[in-house]
């Protein structure tokens, strides 16, 4: 933990040092959300039962609902904001990204904040998934909008696509 003479905290958020003043108990949702304003990790169930808070940690998601700020400290924290340069430096989206907003994925786009670092973090370890394995993958992310079968197809073109086989 890094404390300065203020109190305060230094937290990595999307490859930036921030300066966080909350107790290291609060949940890092609240972190990002409310001292941050980072918009990408969204409130849902707060029980760790829906995946719209998710955010990576050290490349692994996480729900930040039920993580405490604690925990993050020390390590790299990406959220849907930063997960285009967490890709590549020069990104401005994640192919997923492309891929989603071609599908028309999205709807009311509560969940994909989540729905996005968690379909990263999957690419990112397998390249080649198949659809049961992007299935497996995904379960425990809620979409209200039942956008499902889209999000799947996006998952695999920005798949096809980071090994080279398309545009
Ligand atoms: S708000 Fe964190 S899993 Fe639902
Ligand atoms: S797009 Fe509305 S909840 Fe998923």
């Amino acid at each position: 933990m890094n404390d300065d003479e203020a109190g305060a905290t230094q937290l990595s958020v999307n490859g930036e040092a921030r300066r966080v003043a909350s107790d290291p108990a609060t949940p890092l949702l609240y972190v990002l959300a409310d001292e941050l304003d980072l918009k990408g990790p969204r409130f849902g169930c707060g029980m760790a039962q829906c995946g719209s808070c998710s955010v990576l940690i050290d490349g692994r998601e996480v729900r930040s609902c039920v993580v405490p700020l604690a925990s993050a400290l020390g390590k790299d924290v990406v959220t849907a904001e930063g997960i285009a340069r967490w890709y590549s430096p020069d990104s401005t989206l994640h192919p997923l990204q492309d891929e989603l907003i071609a599908a028309q994925a999205p709807q009311c786009g509560f969940c994909y904040g989540g729905m996005v670092v968690k379909a990263a973090e999957l690419l990112a370890a397998n390249p080649a998934p198949s659809r049961a394995q992007i299935v497996a993958h995904m379960d425990g992310h809620i979409c209200r909008c039942g956008t499902y079968p889209r999000l799947l197809t996006a998952i695999e073109r920005a798949a096809a696509r980071m090994r080279g086989e398309t545009a």
